[in-house]
């Protein structure tokens, strides 16, 4: 049969199994700081989108003078005293131009503003966007919903209809000529105030669990590790191990006879040490021993 291992072993063994369960514990806590600074850099995202998509509808429309060779698209168009034209781009256009430029460009975030009743192909939203929009209008009171898929974190906040926008979101009727012409009457009309008329969506690069290993194994964790590994291994060494040794070789002395072994032991009134009661107990066992040899002797 094989041996028992020592304390020492077994020691070790509980040590490195705490370790790993408070390394867990450690991941758990990082996952869950990661879920919020993705969320808060994507609610940042789409402050931003919010705020440029007010801007403009604060102006009704921006005019340019020129369309950019990406850029043709344009709802309005007028024309000054000179003959030059303007071309007028509502928020949405404008919205979606930028989200353009930002999905070629960014280094991190990506954006789109989307529905499921969506005027604008490049606006179709896929399966997440598609998800939250149906969760936003089953749950008016949902702030956001976020997502990890396909290395990728997912963000999305829900676009409420005003009254501004009914004009060209409520009855076709009441909507500019150009919006008909150019997308129809039986796109995106119909909504009334308070409707989900869509999502911002933002996309991120995920933060696998993995990509967080590297920062639990930088040098000066693993160093900190090891010195605590060392200061448990010292003190169970000096505290228990070698202090059971001696009350062998002790008890063993005694055993054989060597009843004048000196037991090196503070007395239980005075310590709360369970080696010091063993000792005592050790010790108890020695002064019987004496007295029942002295009567032996005398008989
Ligand atoms: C001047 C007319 C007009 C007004 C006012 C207007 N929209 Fe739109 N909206 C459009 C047009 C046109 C599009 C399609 C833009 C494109 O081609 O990308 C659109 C697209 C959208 C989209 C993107 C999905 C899609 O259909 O492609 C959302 C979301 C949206 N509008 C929300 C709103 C909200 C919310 C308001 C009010 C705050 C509003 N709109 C006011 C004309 C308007």
């Amino acid at each position: 049969m094989a041996k028992k291992t020592s304390i020492q072993v077994k020691f070790s063994l509980v040590f490195f199994l705490t370790l790993a369960l408070v390394a867990g514990a450690f991941v758990a806590g990082l996952m869950g700081i990661r879920d919020q600074v993705l969320r808060h850099e994507a609610e940042a995202v789409a402050d931003q989108v919010v705020a440029f998509r007010s801007w403009v509808a604060g102006t009704g429309m921006v005019w340019v003078d020129k369309l950019a060779p990406d850029f043709p698209d344009f709802l309005a168009k007028r024309e000054n005293y000179h003959g030059a034209a303007f071309y007028g781009k509502n928020p949405a256009l404008a919205t979606r131009e930028l989200s353009t430029i930002a999905n070629k460009t960014a280094l991190r975030a990506t954006f789109l503003v989307t529905s499921d009743e969506y005027r604008q192909v490049a606006n179709r939203p896929d399966g997440f966007e598609n998800d939250a929009i149906a969760a936003f209008k089953n749950d008016k009171a949902l702030k956001f919903i976020t997502g990890y898929e396909a290395g990728k974190y997912r963000y999305a906040r829900p676009i409420f209809v005003k009254k501004g926008c009914l004009k060209c979101h409520g009855n076709p009727e009441d909507a500019p000529a150009a919006v008909i012409e150019k997308y129809g009457s039986d796109k995106a009309f119909g909504y009334k105030v308070g409707d989900v008329r869509g999502i911002v969506s933002v996309k991120l690069p995920a933060i696998s669990w993995q990509q967080l290993l590297p920062v639990l194994s930088n040098p000066v964790a693993i160093g900190l590790v090891v010195l605590a590994f060392l200061l448990n291994f010292f003190f169970t060494q000096r505290v228990i191990i070698s202090r059971l040794a001696d009350l062998t070789k002790d008890t063993t002395a005694i055993a054989k006879g060597k009843l004048d072994t000196k037991l090196n032991y503070t007395e239980p009134g005075k310590s709360n040490d369970e080696i010091d009661h063993s000792y005592h107990a050790v010790n108890l066992l020695k002064k019987s021993l004496t007295i029942i040899l002295k009567r032996a002797k005398k008989k």
